[in-house]
């Protein structure tokens, strides 16, 4: 980090240098301040959301968003979808698997498809890590990207952090644990890397088989022991098993794996009194969260995070836009 990018998280620059990038690839490009400026652009469409009305704002009147997902997505690609039409723009979606990839056509020359229909952003989701890069270096328009293989998920980490900003009041000085499948998970590394960077704690809970190698890199401390990482922890984050991404024995069983990693009600009394439980679905209930954990009305966070998607998702569309629409001080 430059000098340049030391800068408390709630002190933005004016215009467009709060958030200079022309795409969102990662979090690993983003400043803390860049993170902050985001959670508080969203935050103003969350009390509008909860307000009920179906179109907020015609700001993005006139603009097509085209959803490119190569992977299956229920949250990431409604609650974009929601965020586009709610800001007034034309939502096209492409799934994949009634396109002409099908057919055999390479990413690229999807990609350049897109590009030539004029889209003015286009949001995708791969199942390759990079794939997203690729795409934004070949387009004329404001990439965003809805996760690439284990890569990264920027805006699921964006949603978590206002989820944790909400409910904490703070998202800076906690002890958050990462539990589960670490190794497939680009919300782990997302999560990871905005919530060091916003200066907390971040501890990883897996079994050896699923942990990352050099994770002292990203500045975590790593446990094999469930209960010893999540040992008063504020935000206990758990992940999905991803057994789609294994192509070998990662684990003996689903029921040992719950044995020792599950979050069970008894194993959450480790954690602080007041911790929240955080997953970014879908779930495997019963294997990585037992059904009374995830659906605790007052710890479970689950469905708000969905909620602050659509937010966050919101004001990534609105912010990465605005040097198309010509927003005084975005050139
Ligand atoms: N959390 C998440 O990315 O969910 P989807 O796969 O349903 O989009």
């Amino acid at each position: 980090m430059t000098s340049a990018n030391i800068r408390p998280a709630s002190d933005y620059p004016p215009g467009g240098d709060a958030f200079r990038h022309r795409h969102l690839i990662g979090i690993a490009q983003l400043t803390p301040w860049e993170i902050s400026y985001v959670l508080d652009a969203a935050e103003q469409w969350v009390d509008l959301n909860r307000a009920g009305a179906a179109k907020h704002d015609d700001q993005l009147a006139g603009l097509t968003i085209i959803n490119a997902f190569f992977e299956n997505s229920t949250r990431t690609l409604l609650s974009f979808e929601i965020a586009g039409k709610r800001l007034g723009a034309d939502v096209v979606n492409m799934h994949a698997a009634q396109s002409s990839v099908k057919k055999g056509e390479t990413l690229i020359d999807t990609a350049m498809t897109l590009n030539a229909m004029r889209a003015d952003a286009m949001v995708i989701r791969h199942g390759s890590s990079g794939a997203v890069q690729l795409i934004a270096d070949k387009v004329d328009c404001p990439v965003l990207n809805a996760g690439d293989g284990r890569h990264e998920h920027p805006t699921q980490a964006l949603l978590d952090a206002l989820t944790i900003r909400r409910r904490k009041g703070k998202v800076e000085g906690l002890t958050v644990a990462i539990c589960g499948d670490v190794l497939h998970s680009r919300v782990a590394r997302s999560n990871i890397l905005a919530l060091t960077l916003l200066g907390n704690e971040v501890r990883v809970v897996a079994p050896p088989t699923l942990t990352p190698p050099a994770m002292e890199r990203m500045h975590v401390t790593t446990f094999t022991d469930m209960d010893e990482g999540i040992r008063d922890a504020d935000v206990v984050m758990m992940l999905r098993l991803q057994n789609e991404r294994m192509d070998g024995a990662y684990l003996p069983s689903a029921r040992e794996y719950h044995a020792l990693y599950g979050l069970t009600p008894k194993r959450l009394e480790k954690a602080k009194p007041d911790a929240i439980v955080m997953h970014p679905g879908p779930m495997n209930r019963g294997v990585e969260i037992d059904s009374i954990v995830a659906d605790d009305p007052v710890r479970s966070t689950i469905t708000e995070q969905v909620e602050m998607g659509v937010a966050v998702r919101m004001a990534c569309l609105d912010i990465l836009t605005r040097r198309k629409r010509g927003v005084a001080g975005w050139n």
